[in-house]
């Protein structure tokens, strides 16, 4: 079966909400909301991964009410959508460090990871606590520990093995990663599975990205030429070069 996994790096909620007088929870309240949307949206336009940023590593250094006002739209969002999610044959992963989010949060975590198991639709994938140097020395400290156990031989690590233990490592890797708010930066999100991503930047702040906005860069998307390192086009020369 053919996947298309696309990324999301939710941003600019902040500036949406002062732009408007808000507060910067406001911004991610609305966003919120869009991740409803995005979410219905994604099965009708091919998607069968959607990866979504929700919080960093990094974002637990922002002022405590906006932290708090953010776990508590994790956990509304789940107790609002965990029947929906289900009906609608979305099956619901999280990667990042769970062990460091409230302990309530945690367990709705894990409620829908439960409920969703056996959905068959979209794979949505919700990072929280999530950073991609982090996953990577989580990682890595986990093939160390096999090895020093006598588990695991040293020549056995390549990318295979290390992929297998990363977070995602039930996932395909990210087809396009977009990003909204007019940053040009991948900050810290899925880092090593990103390696041949294609990447969109939009100028719109998440609070304002529509289903319709994803359709336009889906269809954006699959006009790109994809390489994966290697040349496109397919140069005769180069292929009878190759089969001699
Ligand atoms: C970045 O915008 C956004 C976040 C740190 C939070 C993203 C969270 C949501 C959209 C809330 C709901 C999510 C789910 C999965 C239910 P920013 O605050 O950094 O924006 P700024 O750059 O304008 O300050």
């Amino acid at each position: 079966m053919n996947t298309l996994h696309v990324g999301i790096i939710m941003d600019g909620n902040g500036r949406w909400a002062e732009a408007r007088g808000l507060n910067r929870v406001a911004g991610h309240s609305r966003g919120a909301r869009r991740v409803s949307d995005i979410v219905s949206a994604a099965p009708g336009l091919g998607i069968t991964h959607l990866t979504l940023y929700a919080f960093s590593t990094e974002n637990w250094q922002r002022p405590l009410a906006e932290v708090n006002g953010l776990m508590r739209l994790f956990r509304n969002y789940i107790l609002g959508r965990m029947e929906s999610l289900r009906a609608h044959d979305v099956r619901v992963r999280f990667i990042g460090m769970r062990h460091r989010v409230p302990v309530h949060l945690r367990q709705l975590m894990e409620m829908l990871e439960e409920r969703t198991r056996n959905c068959r639709g979209l794979n949505l994938t919700i990072a929280l606590d999530y950073g991609g140097r982090d996953e990577l020395s989580r990682a890595v400290r986990g093939l160390a520990e096999r090895v020093a156990e006598g588990a695991l031989a040293p020549e056995a690590i390549g990318e295979e093995a290390l992929a297998s233990a990363l977070d995602t490592r039930d996932l395909p890797d990210p087809d396009f990663i977009i990003r909204t708010s007019g940053e040009c930066r991948v900050s810290n999100f899925l880092l090593w599975q990103a390696t041949y991503a294609e990447y969109e930047f939009l100028k719109i702040a998440w609070p304002d990205f529509t289903a319709e906005t994803l359709a336009g860069s889906v269809k954006g998307y699959h006009r790109r030429q994809r390489r994966f390192g290697q040349i496109g086009g397919a140069a005769p020369a180069a292929r009878a070069v190759a089969e001699n």
